[in-house]
């Protein structure tokens, strides 16, 4: 095991019925511990250039107008195995197939509304992490 960090966002789903505090709860109590974090209003250009990677899936244009539907909470979570943790106590994208317990399963609307997005990869979370937050905001501990 290795301490790793992820980044996490709350969706506008999520925000918009209160959940941040209950989807934080959450994510102490596997472990995590969340070393930055803050509530963010995203731009068109910002979100796009988050998910560049599905630039050329169906559901681009949509994922974007919904990210940016409302308030995000983007936060830094570290811990032992943190990509692969935070991805199992989100459960799987489509809330369908989420395992119960998981933020998704309990309040996950649509595969689109899903509520967080996690890091897949090493190479990713550090992009990710680098693309909200400056090194001054990272106080690791
Ligand atoms: P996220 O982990 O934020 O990464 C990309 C997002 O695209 C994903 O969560 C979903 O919310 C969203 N999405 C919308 N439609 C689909 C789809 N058909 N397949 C995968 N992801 C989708």
């Amino acid at each position: 095991m290795s301490i790793e960090k992820t980044l996490s966002i709350i969706k506008p789903d999520a925000t918009s019925r209160n959940l941040t505090g209950q989807i934080n709860s959450i994510i102490e109590k596997s472990g995590l511990k969340i070393i930055a974090q803050k509530r963010i209003k995203l731009t068109k250009d910002i979100a796009s250039r988050f998910y560049e990677v599905h630039k050329n899936r169906p559901f681009f244009q949509d994922l974007v107008s919904f990210m940016i539907s409302g308030p995000v909470v983007v936060q830094v979570l570290q811990g032992d195995d943190a990509i692969a943790l935070y991805r199992q106590v989100m459960g799987a994208t489509n809330p369908e197939e989420a395992e119960a317990g998981t933020i998704r399963k309990q309040f996950a609307l649509s595969i689109e509304a899903n509520s967080v997005h996690g890091s897949d990869s090493t190479d990713n979370a550090n992009k990710e992490i680098s693309f909200f937050f400056a090194e001054t905001e990272l106080y690791e501990s």
